[in-house]
């Protein structure tokens, strides 16, 4: 493992490349990578790199939004089917037919979702500024959001708007259990339930705080309490560990105890290994067709301007 590591920090050097990983990776491509964080921060890191490389560790949305913020750089992504099922429930040609079917409606959409979707968006967010890209819009505007239904509607219940969403979700947030998050709070009652907002508004209603996995992150870490459960993508806890050695956190169950369904199947995808071999061969590389990149890069600019 240390030879694996030491000769992935060697090929970084010699290549000018910068490693950036999500929350959600394994915690070896969290510990290796130059720049840990979550969409909005890997997005606003990858606009301002001197690098000549960027290795996205996250999934392929995350890749295609780092090439299209930099098209000169080679962008490259340790395993190539590291996809996204609520990208994947946004398919760009029903999107823009919707779209088409609401003239007068701005067009909002999620980070998580294909080069070809926010190129019929006006402005992309991510969970840690929808609320303020919305609240940037008057009360009145006509905003049509996708492609998460759950992060929609709670963003329509804290900002009182009747956005109209699209009915997608992400597998991973969808199946965490109300029931079995209670037998937890029963058994450690002073935990603080922390949940990301894509989970269902069942799970956010028993949350005592709701917010990205940034959000969620810096609560714990400046939180004079504990305990913590934790409903997102167990990869977090990482991070939550390691900035707060002496609290305990304790990740949401998903329904099907049987599996590890609060792991993201597509993220974890990426190893060690895949990730040397992808700096050795310089692939897999993100491409995006330039007519695509051209529409899309606008509304990813937009987000970056409001959220500076
Ligand atoms: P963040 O915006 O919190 O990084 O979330 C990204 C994601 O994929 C959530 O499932
Ligand atoms: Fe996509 Fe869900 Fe995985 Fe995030 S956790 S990358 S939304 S499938």
């Amino acid at each position: 493992m240390n030879e694996l590591i030491k000769a992935i920090n060697e090929l970084k050097k010699e290549k000018n490349a910068a490693i950036l990983g999500h929350y959600y990776q394994k915690g070896e491509i969290q510990d290796i990578a130059d720049f840990v964080g979550d969409s909005l921060a890997l997005a606003q890191w990858a606009a301002k790199t001197e690098a000549d490389i960027i290795v996205m560790c996250g999934v392929h949305f995350m890749g295609e939004t780092a090439k299209i913020l930099c098209p000169e750089k080679k962008v490259l992504v340790p395993d190539m089917n590291a996809g996204c099922s609520l990208a994947d429930s946004c398919p760009a040609d029903k999107f823009a037919q919707f779209v088409k079917e609401h003239p007068g409606y701005t067009v909002i959409s999620y980070v998580n979702t294909t080069a070809a979707v926010k190129a019929v968006t006006d402005v992309v967010v991510t969970s840690t500024n929808a609320k303020q890209i919305v609240e940037s819009f008057p009360k009145d505007e006509k905003i049509i959001f996708g492609p998460d239904r759950n992060l929609g509607n709670y963003i329509n219940s804290i900002t009182n708007r009747q956005m109209l969403l699209w009915d997608g979700a992400c597998h991973v947030h969808e199946q965490f259990s109300v029931e079995k998050i209670l037998e937890l709070k029963t058994k450690y009652p002073d935990a603080i339930i922390l949940a990301h907002p894509e989970c269902k508004s069942t799970v956010l209603k028993l949350a005592d705080v709701v917010g990205s996995t940034a959000a969620l992150l810096k609560y714990a870490v400046n939180s004079s309490e504990q305990r913590f459960i934790v409903a997102t993508e167990s990869g977090i806890l990482h991070e939550m560990q390691k900035k707060c050695p002496e609290k305990t956190f304790i990740p949401a169950p998903p329904n099907d105890s049987t599996c590890a369904c609060n792991e993201c199947s597509f993220m974890r995808l990426n190893t060690l290994e895949k990730l040397y071999e992808c700096l050795k061969n310089e692939s897999p590389e993100i491409l995006v067709d330039k007519e695509v990149a051209d529409k899309a890069v606008r509304p990813i600019r937009r987000m970056l301007e409001i959220s500076e």
